[in-house]
């Protein structure tokens, strides 16, 4: 059967960069290390006055569209997967789309447009509709394109508030795709969880702490469903094992138990008798608080393992580069995962083609997905025009007063008329209100 897949990415930041440690950790009156080590984060991307998930979204699917030779008559649907929405009936692909026709003779009026919602997992969801219609053979040689976006902000003196971030993630779904061929197995770790929600508000409720525990539960379902599946999940058949990432410490958490349970009577936990011992059994203790306490000794001694520390810095920490530098992108953050893997691997000339990835989605209130990818030979060309890292070094910096003048002008609540602190350049840019309350948009040179 003809692979299916990401054939292209693209990926836009929002342009202006608050430094955690120097700037938000001293207003705050905390030691910057709770950002830097506790949290794993460095800085946070917010979008300037004229930037919005649809320009981040339409702006990297413009360089997609561009670099891979293609017209809107080659887009069969766009699916854009956001948790930031602006609008409770148009869905966001039909302002992206009409950006994206202000730069082509064509139009997308033949293309199916949605939009997924699901926190942040509906990003891999949106990706999953692609893969379907496609293998449904409803494309019509069309290829789909997937756009997460978000501007993740919480509420000022939100526990949360040091996680934010914006960006936008553009993927295009295709038969023999460039980048990386989905897996048929996938597993899922659904439940109704009240952890983190926005009814019908702009900035979410959380429980931070119930949110991380309620992210570890269905990981770890999603997990047991994909070996049920069939997946292979023994760690080291895989390159990266790009998460979710809120925050890199909350990777941390979640990947230390996934290595625990995959290497569950593998040849791993033999290697390991002699250091830590064999993993504790059910069967073995008379009650689950005993077996749950020898559990998390037993987690803790495999984290200090060099055969542990080895795995992790080598298939989960050049996941977590780019997120360190740019916040929670909520839909498009696993997907930065993945491109953060990627271009770590083609920096070190390393060789991924057939190789595969072990990729851990998760949304809040909550769900979480697995499945795995394999990497295709066009990566390395198409991962080498990914140039994200340069648009990260480029960010303005911004003091704390201009972060809180910024937080004020995407606050839908919030009257301001604050000046940009870039200057747009051949971008799609926020340009007012339409007639009846829409978002207006245009193309600058
Ligand atoms: N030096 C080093 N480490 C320090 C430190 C210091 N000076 N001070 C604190 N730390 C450590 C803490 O020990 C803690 O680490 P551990 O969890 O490993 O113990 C870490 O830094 C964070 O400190 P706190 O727990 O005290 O931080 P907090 O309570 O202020 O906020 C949070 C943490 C609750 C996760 C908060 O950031 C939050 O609410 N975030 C939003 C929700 C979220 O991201 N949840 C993640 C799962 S849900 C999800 O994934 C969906 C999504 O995208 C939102």
């Amino acid at each position: 059967m003809t692979e299916v897949g990401i054939d292209g990415i693209e990926v836009r930041t929002g342009k202006l960069k608050l430094d955690l440690a120097e700037e938000f950790a001293p207003a705050q009156g905390d030691d910057p290390e709770k950002y830097t080590k506790g949290l794993g984060l460095n800085a946070s991307s917010f979008p300037d006055v004229y930037e919005d998930i649809v320009t981040m979204g339409a702006n990297a699917a413009y360089r997609l569209m561009e670099r891979k030779g293609l017209e809107p008559e080659d887009i069969g649907r766009i699916d854009v997967a956001t948790e930031s929405a602006f609008d409770h009936s148009k869905p966001v692909s039909t302002y992206i789309a009409g950006c994206l026709e202000q730069r082509y003779p064509g139009t997308f009026h033949h293309a199916n447009k949605g939009e997924r919602k699901f926190a942040c997992i509906s990003g891999t969801q949106a990706l999953d509709d692609a893969f379907n219609w496609i293998r449904a053979g409803r494309n019509r040689g069309r290829a789909g394109l997937v756009i997460a976006t978000d501007t993740a902000l919480y509420e000022r003196d939100d526990p949360g508030e040091a996680t934010q971030g914006a960006g936008a993630v553009a993927m295009l779904v295709d038969e023999d795709p460039d980048v990386a061929a989905f897996s048929v197995e996938q597993g899922y770790g659904s439940a109704d969880e009240t952890d983190f929600l926005k009814p019908d508000q702009q900035f979410p409720s959380v429980d931070g702490k119930r949110s991380v525990q309620v992210y570890l539960a269905r990981m770890r379902e999603a997990l047991e469903d994909f070996e049920s599946a069939g997946g292979d999940t023994h760690p080291d058949n895989f390159a990266f094992a790009p998460f979710h990432t809120p925050f890199p410490g909350m990777v941390s958490k979640a990947a230390v138990l996934g290595y625990r349970h995959a290497i569950r009577g593998t040849d791993v936990e033999e290697e390991l008798v002699e250091e830590i011992g064999r993993q504790p059994r059910r069967e073995a203790f008379d009650d689950d608080e005993a077996y749950l306490e020898a559990v998390t000794e037993y987690t803790d001694a495999l984290a200090e393992t060099d055969h542990y520390r080895d795995w992790y810095a080598r298939t989960i920490e050049p996941t977590l580069t780019v997120s360190r530098e740019v916040g929670n992108w909520y839909t498009g953050s696993v997907h930065l995962a993945r491109v953060s893997g990627l271009l770590y691997a083609a920096e070190e000339g390393m060789d991924l083609t057939g190789k595969r990835l072990l990729v851990a989605s998760y949304g809040s209130g909550a769900q979480a997905e697995i499945h795995a990818e394999t990497v295709q030979e066009g990566w390395r060309e198409e991962v080498g025009a990914i140039d994200i890292m340069d648009r990260v070094a480029d960010r303005t910096p911004i003091t704390f007063e201009e972060y809180e003048a910024i937080h004020d002008v995407h606050n839908r609540d919030e009257e301001t008329d604050m000046e940009p602190l870039t200057t747009p350049e051949e971008e799609f840019v926020f340009d007012g209100w339409g007639r009846m309350g829409e978002r207006k948009y245009t193309y600058v040179e």
